[in-house]
């Protein structure tokens, strides 16, 4: 097993990830009836920690799933230090919580049940300045989830089969379309340049609220670059200048070719490279 990987938290317990077991009554195993959040730290700093527990909150709420997120910040830095990540360069903690164990009804358990808790601590590494100054490449496929993709829940079928998609075309990301529209990734934001202009689909119910999304509009904005938060027809799309992704586990990642046609004319663009010095800065600054 990997460093970094060996101690998870489970229900108030931090134990070796091989003695780590859940119930096959678990809501989340039956239903995916659960939350989770992906949180980064930067040298061992969280990052934004306290946007990521109000997202959780919100899901929480949403779900009626009784658990106040008080503990969680603790239980991030007990997983860091548990897996000697406290000064690695970069690191995500994952943590979730689902409504607990309870004999499978589709409607909530009659008596109210505890909730499962599960986290784990991972290195994370950046890939190297020259393969990203390369590029990455995408596929768009068709977005089949369901009307609240604002909410972190670990029902991701429709994402694991996006991804499985893109993976099987040989390329990094994969683009949800809906509608004729070009929603987001299926584990990351999208964002499209044209001309001098930024674009990305508004915050609604179609897509996650990603934290490093609202991390890169707000370098945008002070990079001086008019934004638009609005929806971007496939169409217009395929005229972009620039493409990038973002999110916990992808950062900035430029994207130079879509459906296997050129993302503009010169590879990673100006603004794509300007965002993510800017990026950098910031997370590690
Ligand atoms: C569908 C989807 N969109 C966007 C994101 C990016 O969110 P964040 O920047 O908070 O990691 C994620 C993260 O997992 C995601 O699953």
């Amino acid at each position: 097993m990997a460093s970094g990987e060996a101690t998870v938290f489970l229900n108030g317990e931090l134990l070796p990830r091989e003695q780590a077991r859940i119930s096959v009554e678990d809501r989340a195993f039956l239903f995916g009836d659960g939350v989770y959040e992906v949180t980064p730290a930067y040298g061992g700093r969280f990052f934004r920690l306290d946007r990521h527990l109000e997202r959780l909150r919100k899901g929480l709420s949403a779900l009626e799933i009784d658990y106040d997120p008080a503990h969680v910040p603790d239980i991030h830095e007990r997983l860091l230090r548990a897996n000697g990540l406290e000064s690695a360069p970069a690191a995500v903690v994952y943590f979730q919580v689902t409504r607990g164990v309870a004999p499978r009804t589709h409607h909530f358990p009659p008596e109210p049940v505890p909730p499962t808790l599960y986290g784990y601590a991972k290195e994370y590494v950046r890939p190297e300045r020259e393969r990203w100054d390369a590029g990455w490449e995408a596929v768009t496929v068709q977005d089949q989830r369901w009307s609240r993709a604002d909410l972190k829940t670990v029902c991701l079928l429709p994402n694991v089969l996006a991804q499985e998609a893109a993976r099987k075309a040989g390329v990094a990301d994969a683009i949800l379309v809906r509608d004729g529209l070009a929603l987001e990734g299926a584990h990351n934001n999208l964002f499209a340049v044209f001309g001098d202009r930024v674009a990305t689909h508004p915050a609604s119910n179609q897509i996650l609220h990603g934290i490093t999304r609202e991390f890169v509009l707000e370098l945008v904005r002070e990079e001086g670059i008019p934004v638009e938060e609005r929806p971007i027809p496939l169409e217009e799309l395929q005229g972009a200048s620039e493409l990038f992704f973002t999110g916990t586990t992808t950062e900035i990642r430029p994207t130079v070719k879509v459906d296997g046609r050129p993302v503009g004319d010169s590879g990673v663009g100006p603004v794509t490279r300007a965002l993510y010095q800017a990026f950098l800065e910031g997370v590690e600054g």
